[in-house]
């Protein structure tokens, strides 16, 4: 091309400032042919370097734990403390312990109740009648069971009442009218969901008297 400006051949720039251009032209389009800065090559291999301890501390030797694996040695910690402390209150309670220690302890009972404000009254309303009153002397049924009728359809005994509270509906079954409970021992501590079996045992009081 006759309109080629004259440009230096492929050399690197000798002096600091000097520009070096490429030989070829595309479309009047001309390419540096300069060293690259050091700041520029400083980062760059740094980054090759950063890579390659990154990739042994992480991928080839396990030294380096990523945020996912932390999470989930955390949450494993966090599950082990919890079925430990399920553990040993199964251990301590018991049908009778419910019924007469804890049903019977103003405090557990009002903790118990606090609980069930918090939690429970959405679906057992707050009477545990699994009612809601309209006015005009009607009421409309609410998803739960009642909690104060005497008919337990998971088992009347209170260890039977802890555990459908703890565990939910179990897998195999429809639930009430295809309402399933869900398995409150996933966020009470298991003492709380004790206070609230002896709340609804002291509701209960003639029932459980016997
Ligand atoms: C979102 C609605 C909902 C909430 C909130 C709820 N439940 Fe339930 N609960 C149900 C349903 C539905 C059933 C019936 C499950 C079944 O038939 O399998 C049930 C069943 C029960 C039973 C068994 C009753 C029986 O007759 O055997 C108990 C006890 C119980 N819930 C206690 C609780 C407690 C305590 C809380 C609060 C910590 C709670 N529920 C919160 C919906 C709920």
């Amino acid at each position: 091309m006759s309109d080629e400006p004259d440009i230096n051949k492929a050399q690197y720039a000798s002096k600091k400032g000097e520009v070096v251009l490429r030989e070829h032209v595309y479309d009047g389009i001309q390419e540096y042919d300069q060293t690259l800065p050091n700041w520029w090559l400083f980062i760059f291999f740094g980054a090759l370097l950063f890579f390659f301890g990154y990739w042994i501390a992480y991928y080839q030797f396990g030294w380096a734990k990523t945020d996912a694996e932390r999470i989930d040695a955390a949450m494993a910690v966090i599950s082990d403390a919890k079925a430990k402390a399920l553990d040993e209150m199964l251990a301590k309670l018991t049908d009778d312990a419910l019924v007469n220690d804890w049903a019977t302890d103003p405090s557990r009972v009002a903790g118990g109740e606090a609980a069930y404000l918090m939690n429970c009254i959405a679906c057992h309303g707050q009477d545990l009648a699994a009612k809601i009153d309209i006015g005009n002397g009607q009421s409309v049924a609410l998803p739960g069971l009642p909690l104060t009728d005497g008919e337990w359809k998971y088992g009347g005994k209170p260890m039977d009442i802890f555990r459908i509270i703890n565990a939910g509906t179990p897998a195999d079954s429809p639930g009430h009218n295809g309402a399933k409970m869900e398995a409150w021992g996933l966020k009470l501590p298991p003492v709380q969901i004790a206070e609230i079996t002896a709340f609804i045992i002291s509701k209960n009081k003639q029932e459980f008297a016997k």
